[in-house]
């Protein structure tokens, strides 16, 4: 039976978890970082938790589902996005996986969505026999000195920024035709929850989540040793070049000497990008009609519809 983890369950999965995605938090901190995200009110009605059971209601395997929009060819899709596949060691080669995502797709499917989404980090044969093709999936590394540098022009994202980031990030997507994500507001909001709490759960008080410029912006992440781009957008060339600009001097600020980003959207085209090795994008249609890429196809994908 496919179902909502009781809290209990919650907590085992997480465990379980940490170990893989725990991104070097503490195993107590990771599980109260990953209770708070799913409780937050950015989570509700869009994020869940889902386990597979046995007849007796003990948990075999579980996973994250989020209820996300997005569209390909213009036609507007509802998205089955399933992140953080588990089943306990002890558990596994039984096919509890394999039920688990068939149920959770069939699920959403006669909920109304058209395709499915997720992020592989294991051999991607085993997510194909379950339907899904290999897209689009490249990265971008860039250093300090490919970025132009301002004086001024931009200051830090702050509480209440996300509106206006939506806005733009929305408005350069508007006449897409690849695969992508919407930009209604809630993937901003809930990737700045997920700082939040991150940050929270580091002791690191409100993170720095993003910069604005006059008629630009980007949200970005800090990882160990870069600085990650979510998504970025502007609405004419000056206003790219403040964006960039404020990048770099982010980087140097902070001592992190790559940008590391997926060529999605604005950022497309704007430096080389190779093929990349983890997060591979894989998508399944759930309905016929769903126009969705073939294998390899492009995608608009940004590390901010990173699940
Ligand atoms: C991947 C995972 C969820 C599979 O769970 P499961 O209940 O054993 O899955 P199933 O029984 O449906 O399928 C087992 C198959 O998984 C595949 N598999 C498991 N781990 C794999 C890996 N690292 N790379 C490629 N395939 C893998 C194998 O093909 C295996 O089939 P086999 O027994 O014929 O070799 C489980 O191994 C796990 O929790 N791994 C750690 C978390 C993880 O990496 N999740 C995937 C994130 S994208």
């Amino acid at each position: 039976m496919l179902r909502d983890l009781s809290d209990a369950e919650r907590a085992a999965y997480f465990r379980g978890i940490h170990p893989i995605w725990g991104g070097g938090l503490e195993e107590a901190r990771f599980l109260a970082f990953q209770r708070r995200l799913a409780e937050a009110p950015e989570a509700h009605g869009r994020y869940r938790l889902l386990g597979w059971t046995s007849e007796q209601g003990a948990l075999l395997s579980a996973m994250k589902a989020y209820d996300l929009r997005g569209s390909s060819a213009r036609k507007e899709l509802r998205v089955l996005g399933i992140g953080a596949v588990f089943t306990p060691p002890e558990l596994r080669r039984r096919g509890h996986a394999a039920a688990m995502l068939r149920a959770a797709m069939a699920d959403a499917r006669a909920q109304g969505a058209q395709a499915a989404v997720l992020f592989s980090d294991i051999d991607v044969d085993y997510y194909r026999r379950l339907g899904f093709r290999l897209v689009e999936s490249r990265e971008s590394i860039v250093e300090t000195s490919q970025l132009p540098r301002v004086s001024g022009g931009y200051r830090s994202a702050m509480a209440g920024d996300e509106e206006e980031m939506s806005r733009l990030f929305s408005a350069a997507r508007e006449s897409e035709t690849r695969f992508s994500l919407a930009r209604d507001g809630w993937a901003v909001r809930f990737q700045l929850r997920r700082l939040r709490e991150l940050a929270r759960a580091r002791s690191a008080g409100e993170p720095e989540w993003g910069l604005i410029a006059e008629d630009g912006a980007a949200m970005v992440r800090f990882g160990r040793e870069t600085l990650d781009v979510l998504d970025a957008a502007w609405l004419n060339d000056r206003a790219r070049d403040r964006v960039l600009g404020a990048l770099r001097d982010c980087m140097q600020r902070t001592g992190r000497i790559e940008l590391r980003l997926w060529p999605a959207g604005q950022l497309r085209d704007l430096f080389a990008a190779a093929e990349r090795t983890t997060a591979l994008a894989m998508v399944a249609p759930l309905a016929n009609s769903a126009p969705l890429p073939e294998r390899g196809g492009p995608t608009e994908l940004a590390l901010l519809d990173h699940i």
